[in-house]
């Protein structure tokens, strides 16, 4: 006994006095800008240089002598972003922040991961045939444009990896494939590049084993997102049989590659900011056109966001990033990725669905959705219970009626239809507790915040998932009735549905919180029960117990929605490779729609009007953004008068860029004059004039009439209200008032929006979004 105490003491003080600050120590992320370089590349000497310049910057602030800055750092980012990320105690890193030549210190923080039928309701094909004025035909469906993808990685097996009939690769291509710890892993002539970054993962988790050494998807998100994007035309794509069709990416002829930054959630991140940046750095070096990004956390100050820094760099070096918005809606303000150089996706249904029907025994039937390859016998019905009728012993009726892990009583469920209500636990987690106690089948209620956005789970008993007016519904028989019964139909896949698109619930939502005459997000697209690509190495419901493999998987999220625009602004790159990333967000933002396929205003889920907030400047129309007439330009340079106007000083701001010219303009700049596609004043006392600068991109000579909607209580008015553009490429100014028209308007958000239009079918539509104070 005293043996013992005595040992594990001497054992504690052996572990202290060797590793002293251990404890206290956290990653952090030490961001110095840019590098200043030309676009030649760097040679491996420079390349030790840099590095070795980040040793001898981190020495002197490394207390308790003898700490060796090679131990400390863990990674040197070198190539286009300068900086490192290393583990260090608080106090050293707060010294560290005070350095001129410091932009930021931040915290190595974890951030969240956020088919076949999506192109046809885009409008890029028609059954299946690619229509005359599809931009697949005339952007050659993407043909040789580079797009890379942060994520999990990606099952290079897939076939929507397959480099059948596709030229050498681009000779500008400088990736590798890192494949020297995994040799089953490899790369092709489509998949033409694939690295991982596990080190920030790593200074959080601790030592990991030769299984996190390889760019390989075991997770699916990231094959089903880079498969979105660029993915083959694969036929006969389905999931266990439903919704088969020719699965394909928005760019089926692009070349991809995989950035591996996302690995199993610790506390619920994935995807560390170390990790992130150095990615950023290794897909700029790489030459990528397109990077897609969904992943997002926290709305953060732009200098401490890994996405953003990482970001900013590549958009200097002409690569569009698109990134999702999130998944935290429907509440407000919940939007992420809010930089002005990026562009942000919401998430919004298709007119596909999956009808599972479930029928009561008074014959009234409500239609669920399911990816289930399993009904019940029609006709056969069974006995219904709610979670919380079938209430465990040690659960409250709440967790019971949400069928959350052991709340059920296996006594009640036995040989019955489950009831469950939707939120907190997954959708599919249910579906596994029904089936651990026995039910027969499932019925999945929505609540009133997620209302009519149902989804079609691959769940593993007979089950569907139902709104929530249908939910309330099917409460009220159970209630009211003495023996309830149902049956639940196999699902089966059906088109056309109205109204399509509507807003996902989950989708996050403006306005945006740290730069609010910004709208965000930019644009939306679809989200909801997305098939495509998924990994061999996991079941199609992400859970433990499900032990089927499929190679295609329905997935829903913002994840899903910005590889789809991905997609197109690859399209764009091959059909306008000279097109800076603000000009091809600009084409897919002024050309999209805010009308479903009923022609009535896009609608939230809860099937009352959306609005900006939701969908930015509208639902994404592709074969229009191949021909916007008009576009709003943005230089570096301007992004950088932004971040002078957000009050970053001179000294940032060079450090940040790495533009050592340049200087914040002398007379203050109005962010609310930053000329961005949509036009946002959140702060409106009396009036206010903005001002925009639009290029012609189309035919010339070429004349624009602008046409204004207000918003509620504003009045707006626009000069000059003629535009004429003689020249392709011709730049024009205009200024728009804005004026509360009454003293008493709404001190609400309101929404309107500007149209430039030509007699040639050009519609150059911008949201205009107000609040008066
Ligand atoms: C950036 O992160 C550091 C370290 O976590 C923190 O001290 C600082 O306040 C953050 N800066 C901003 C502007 O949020
Ligand atoms: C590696 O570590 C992971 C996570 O800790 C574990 O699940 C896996 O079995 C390990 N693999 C090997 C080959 O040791
Ligand atoms: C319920 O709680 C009792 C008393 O705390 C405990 O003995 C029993 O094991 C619990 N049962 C279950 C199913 O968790
Ligand atoms: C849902 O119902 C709750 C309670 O009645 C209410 O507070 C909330 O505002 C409703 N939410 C929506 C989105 O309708
Ligand atoms: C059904 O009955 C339960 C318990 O009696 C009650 O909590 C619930 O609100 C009822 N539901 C409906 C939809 O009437
Ligand atoms: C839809 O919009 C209405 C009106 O703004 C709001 O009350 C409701 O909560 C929204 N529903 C969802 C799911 O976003
Ligand atoms: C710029 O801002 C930094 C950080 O706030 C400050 O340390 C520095 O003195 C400022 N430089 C100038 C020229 O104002
Ligand atoms: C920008 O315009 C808004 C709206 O009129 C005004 O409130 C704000 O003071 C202006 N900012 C600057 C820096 O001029």
């Amino acid at each position: 006994m005293k043996l013992t105490a005595l040992y594990l003491l001497s054992f504690l003080l052996f572990s202290l006095f060797h590793r002293p600050t251990f404890a206290s120590k956290k990653s952090y992320v030490v961001y110095l800008g840019g590098h200043s370089h030309g676009p030649e590349e760097l040679s491996s000497v420079d390349l030790n240089q840099i590095t070795e310049s980040h040793y001898q910057f981190l020495g002197p602030f490394l207390k308790s002598g003898g700490y060796d800055p090679k131990d400390a750092i863990f990674y040197s980012y070198s190539r286009h972003i300068n900086g490192f990320a290393a583990k260090l105690e608080e106090e050293e890193a707060v010294e560290i922040a005070k350095h001129p030549k410091v932009v930021s210190v931040f915290l190595n923080q974890g951030r969240k991961l956020h088919t076949t039928h999506s192109w046809e309701f885009l409008g890029l094909e028609n059954h299946g045939r690619v229509s005359s004025n599809s931009i697949w035909k005339k952007a050659r469906y993407g043909e040789d444009t580079i797009i890379g993808n942060l994520d999990t990685g990606v099952w290079p097996e897939s076939k929507s990896f397959i480099d059948e009939g596709l030229g050498p690769i681009p000779s500008k291509w400088k990736g590798i494939c890192q494949n020297d710890k995994d040799a089953a892993f490899y790369c092709n002539r489509k998949l033409i590049g694939a690295r991982y970054f596990n080190k920030g993962y790593a200074s959080e988790v601790g030592p990991l084993n030769s299984s996190f050494d390889s760019p390989r998807d075991t997770d699916g998100h990231g094959s089903h997102t880079l498969s979105t994007a660029g993915g083959n035309l694969v036929p006969k794509a389905s999931v266990f049989g439903l919704g088969k069709g020719t699965a394909k990416g928005g760019s089926p002829k692009a070349r991809v590659a995989a950035y591996k930054v996302c690995w199993p959630p610790v506390s619920g991140n994935e995807c560390f900011d170390a990790d992130i940046l150095a990615a950023f750095d290794s897909a700029i070096h790489d030459g990528v056109d397109i990077l897609s990004v969904s992943l997002g956390g926290q709305p953060a100050a732009f200098f401490n966001d890994s996405i953003a820094i990482g970001s900013f760099h590549a958009v200097k070096h002409g690569i569009v990033v698109v990134c999702s918005a999130g998944n935290s809606g429907p509440a407000d303000g919940t939007v992420s990725n809010i930089a002005p150089w990026l562009l942000t996706v919401g998430a919004s249904t298709t007119d596909r669905d999956f009808p599972s029907y479930v029928v009561l025994g008074d014959q009234n039937r409500f239609k669920g959705q399911s990816l289930s390859t399993q009904g019940l016998p029609r006709g056969k019905y069974f006995p219904l219970i709610t979670g919380a009728n079938a209430k465990g012993p040690n659960a409250t009726t709440e967790d019971a009626l949400l069928c959350e892990n052991g709340k059920l009583d296996p006594k009640k469920v036995k040989g019955k239809i489950l009831v469950c209500l939707r939120g907190e636990n997954s959708r599919v987690g249910k579906g596994e507790q029904a089936i651990l106690a026995g039910a027969v089948g499932m019925v999945l209620a929505n609540r009133n915040d997620t209302g009519n956005e149902i989804v079609a789970d691959p769940h593993l008993l007979p089950a569907t998932h139902i709104n929530y007016n249908d939910g309330v519904a099917l409460f009220n028989y159970i209630n009211s009735t003495k023996n309830p019964v149902a049956y639940i139909t196999r699902a089966t896949v059906e088109f056309g549905i109205k109204p399509a698109p509507f807003m996902a619930a989950f989708s996050s939502k403006g306005p945006n919180t740290i730069t609010p005459e910004i709208l965000k997000p930019d644009i939306t697209a679809p989200g909801v029960s997305i098939i495509a690509a998924y990994t061999a190495a996991k079941g199609p419901t992400d859970e433990d117990f499900d032990k089927r493999r499929t190679l295609f998987n329905s997935v829903s999220g913002t994840s899903m929605s910005c590889p789809h625009v991905s997609g197109i602004a690859g399209l764009l790159k091959t059909l306008h490779p000279d097109w800076s990333p603000a000009a091809i967000r600009s084409a897919i933002m002024t050309t999209a729609t805010i009308q479903d396929n009923s022609d009535e205003p896009i609608l939230n889920a809860s099937y009352s009007k959306a609005t900006p907030f939701s969908y930015g400047a509208g639902h994404v129309q592709p074969n229009l953004a191949a021909d916007p007439g008009l576009v709003y330009d943005l230089t570096i340079n301007d992004y950088l008068n932004f971040l002078c106007a957000l009050g970053y000083n001179q000294t940032q701001i060079s450090v940040f860029s790495d533009v050592e010219t340049y200087k914040c303009p002398k007379y203050s700049f109005n962010l609310t004059n930053f000329n961005y596609p949509s036009i946002t004043v959140p702060k409106l006392s009396g009036s206010i004039t903005v001002s925009r600068t639009i290029k012609n991109v189309g035919n010339s000579p070429a004349t624009y009439r602008a046409r204004v909607k207000k918003p509620a209580g504003i009045s707006v008015s626009v000069e000059p209200k003629r535009l004429k553009f003689t020249k392709t490429g011709e730049e024009k100014t205009f200024f728009v008032t804005i004026k509360v028209r009454k003293s008493n308007a709404a001190k609400e958000y309101v929404f309107g929006e500007l149209i430039w239009s030509d007699d040639k079918q050009h519609q150059v539509r911008s949201p205009i979004v107000v609040k008066a104070i």
